[in-house]
């Protein structure tokens, strides 16, 4: 009796594993690898209505776009596989996805902004949304990848991606490549950490095949950060490096602080008036040819200190700290960048320093 038990708790917890891992990565057709029938298309116009995509459910004008294909003069080029979907105005796609009620996850997709100035794409899962900017542009070949996250609700939800737009070029609108989720495990204070997720390790899902990070666009209206723990309180977003692509200073992951005083991340924390803490990070860069004096920018409440460091864009860290004492019962931890940088290899990319291993504790006064 007690080995079935055991045998069918061991069955219960490998299940359980393999549907969560399963959900990590691309969604059914997540790389719109899967076409439509010729039939169902009028040059890269979808027009075999809703279920013309396979796995996905597409409403108003989308086109269906080869990599390598030419618009006007300009040459759309596919960053995985062969094919993306351009949503035009007021177009969208949705799938449904099977969650786990309760849980949070992240979306991350790639996207390029075409034609328009001030592109974004509103994407939800009820009773969810948020409107990501897509008008900065963070890397050279215009393809940058976003994260969102939610809270399911129900084991069943539906995921949208839509663009709110409407320009005078109805073609006009983002392309979308790849579309992925991920499950977040929030991570709690411990004893060693006043600060959640201080390292970074928990977050979206990075693609593996694109080198340029994820954009964890700035939570204006959105409780849920694909970055758990953290808000993206400024105008832009903060880029989120994993350690198969850049140099990080610990771990696996970490975040570079692409676009000066207008990207910060901040938490805030419990702290107890009067008494004293030490705030400790790495600060450094994420060997993408990210040159030149780089200042980071920690705040704790009222305290600050300003780190300067020499990067020569080839990877690297030095670690700072900032003593304080708090003066409330909850103090603000926040990290920004003093100036704008440019990628030496690359000119309209922008850059900045990385900061990672996050930690605060109480000390004594001394
Ligand atoms: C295909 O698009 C063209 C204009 O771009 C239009 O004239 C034609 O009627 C369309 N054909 C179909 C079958 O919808
Ligand atoms: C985004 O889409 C959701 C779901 O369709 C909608 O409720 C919300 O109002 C939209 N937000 C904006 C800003 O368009
Ligand atoms: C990465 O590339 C490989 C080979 O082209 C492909 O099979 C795989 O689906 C890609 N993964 C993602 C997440 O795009």
């Amino acid at each position: 009796m007690a080995s079935l038990i055991f045998l069918s708790l061991l069955l219960f917890s490998s299940s359980f594993h393999v549907s969560s891992s399963f959900s990590d990565g691309l969604v059914a057709n997540g790389n719109f690898e899967l076409g439509p029938k010729p039939s169902d298309m009028n040059g890269t116009v979808v027009i075999g209505g809703r279920r013309a995509i396979p796995e996905w459910e597409i409403s108003g004008f989308v086109e269906y776009i080869k990599s390598g294909q030419k618009q006007g003069d300009m040459l759309l080029v596919v960053p995985e596989g062969g094919f993306a979907v351009r949503l035009g105005n007021e177009a969208s796609v949705k799938q449904k996805l099977k969650v786990v009620k309760g849980m949070y996850y992240s979306i991350s997709f790639v996207a390029a902004r075409t034609c328009a100035q001030e592109e974004q794409l509103n994407v939800s899962v009820s009773p969810h949304s948020g409107l990501l900017p897509m008008q900065t542009l963070y890397s050279s070949n215009g393809w940058d990848a976003y994260a969102w996250a939610f809270k399911a609700q129900f084991p069943i939800v539906e995921m949208l991606i839509h663009n709110p737009g409407v320009e005078e070029d109805p073609a006009c609108g983002p392309l979308i490549d790849s579309v992925a989720i991920k499950a977040l495990y929030p991570p709690r204070p411990t004893n060693k950490n006043i600060l959640k997720n201080g390292g970074f390790e928990e977050g979206p899902y990075v693609f593996p095949n694109t080198s340029w990070g994820v954009l964890i666009p700035p939570n204006i209206e959105d409780d849920h950060s694909p970055l758990p723990g953290w808000m993206v309180e400024s105008l832009k977003a903060v880029k989120y490096i994993d350690s198969n692509h850049f140099s990080v200073p610990q771990g696996r992951r970490a975040v570079e602080l692409v676009a000066g005083k207008e990207s910060a991340i901040a938490q805030v924390v419990r702290t107890v008036p009067g008494k004293s803490y030490v705030l400790s990070f790495a600060v450094g860069d994420a060997k993408n040819s990210c040159e030149g004096s780089l200042i980071v920018e920690a705040f704790a409440g009222k305290d600050t200190i300003k780190v300067p460091y020499e990067s020569k864009g080839k990877g690297g860290f030095k670690r700072a700290a900032l003593k304080f004492v708090a003066v409330g019962p909850r103090t603000r931890i926040m990290f920004l960048s003093t100036f704008y940088t440019m990628r030496s290899d690359d000119y309209s990319s922008l850059c900045g320093p990385v900061i990672d291993d996050v930690k605060l504790l109480s000390v004594r006064k001394p």
